[in-house]
């Protein structure tokens, strides 16, 4: 069934759980997400991305969470709008009958350019307004994702701050954050720790200097009865990163968020764990390997099942990790 963030994250919160909320553009993934939460029983938080969207299509990504609730009708479904840009946005997805959106205002409508305080509020406020008077939750974020190393957002490719940001944009202050939840109402809220979106989060297996677990604490400490989210949350399995490369991929070297990182961010206060990299990691991992060694197959199904089971493993992983697990 359809279950909002809010409820979601309330339990979570009671039975001190953090739930990995898995990005969805696919059938594969749709199902490797499904088969793991219904192997461990587990709730499910499912988002697409606005790249999803442009993907897949909002009605297809829309009928495949549908598809999901009708298939698996023991296990909550929260279906989440990832980063949205602005408040028309999210209006769209709740219309669409998304039970959660993401109102993302650390960036402005472009996505790009670091936004003011009164902005972000300004356009959560209305967000939540709007998503509240529908019965649907929402996420706001406030700090910019990026590395502690360099000051950069990351992503190449997606959305992301633009040139070098500041230490102070990306650690999210303790004190603004308990302004921005008064100011905004929101259910949920992303904070910013060193982490950012991608496979390259970290040129070396990360300290505390560079993923500030430490800031959590404070954040937690100030605002106890707030949901936290960490976004960038990829661990960025070596393994695959191995098996990609040996099958023919180039990818550098870089690591992620270690998963004893996440859960000790599940300890003090982080309820949504967001990832979505490790997914694409495994599938292109997979999909090599399983080409390499069928040279002859060229049946789209017998590669796309071995990507499918690869990103199942790992969603079965962090299922337990984060004591997920048990609690559908
Ligand atoms: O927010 C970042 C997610 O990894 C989504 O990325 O826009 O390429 O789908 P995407
Ligand atoms: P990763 O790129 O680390 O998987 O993060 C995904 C994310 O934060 C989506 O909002
Ligand atoms: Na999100
Ligand atoms: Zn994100």
């Amino acid at each position: 069934a359809l279950i909002t963030l809010r409820q979601l994250l309330d339990h979570a919160a009671e039975h001190d759980y953090g739930i990995p909320a898995f990005n969805v553009n696919n059938l594969e993934q749709m199902r490797a997400v499904m088969q793991a939460a219904d192997e461990t029983d587990s709730p499910v938080i499912i988002q697409a991305s606005a790249g999803a969207r442009k993907y897949a299509g909002s009605n297809f990504l829309r009928h495949l969470i549908l598809a999901a609730t009708e298939e698996f009708p023991h296990i909550p479904i929260c279906m989440h709008q990832d980063h949205g840009s602005s408040p028309a946005v999210c209006q769209q997805s709740i219309q669409l009958g998304f039970s959660s959106v993401m109102m993302d205002g650390s960036l402005e409508e472009d996505m790009k350019t670091p936004a003011s305080y009164e902005y972000n509020v300004r356009v959560t406020k209305l967000a939540t307004e709007m998503a509240h008077a529908c019965g649907v939750s929402v996420e706001g974020e406030l700090g910019c994702l990026g590395s502690l190393e360099t000051g950069m957002a990351g992503e190449e490719d997606g959305s992301g701050a633009e040139g070098v940001l500041s230490h102070d944009q990306l650690l999210t202050d303790p004190e603004e954050a308990a302004q921005f939840v008064k100011d905004t109402g929101v259910d949920a809220l992303a904070i910013a720790i060193g982490t950012s979106h991608g496979a390259y989060k970290f040129t070396r297996p990360p300290t505390g200097d560079v993923l500030a677990i430490d800031r959590i604490k404070e954040i937690h400490a100030r605002i106890p009865d707030t949901h936290l989210v960490m976004h960038g949350s990829s661990s960025v399995p070596q393994d695959w990163l191995a098996t990609i490369n040996e099958y023919g991929g180039d990818l550098g070297e870089t690591y992620g968020v270690p998963v004893e990182e996440i859960q000790e961010g599940i300890k003090h206060g982080v309820r949504k764990v967001n990832i979505d990299t490790d997914l694409r990691l495994a599938a292109t991992g997979a999909v090599r390997k399983f080409l390499k060694h069928n040279p002859k197959e060229f049946d789209p199904r017998k590669y796309n099942k071995a990507a499918q089971d690869a990103m199942q493993a790992i969603c079965k992983a962090r299922y337990e990790a984060f004591g997920t697990a048990g609690n559908a």
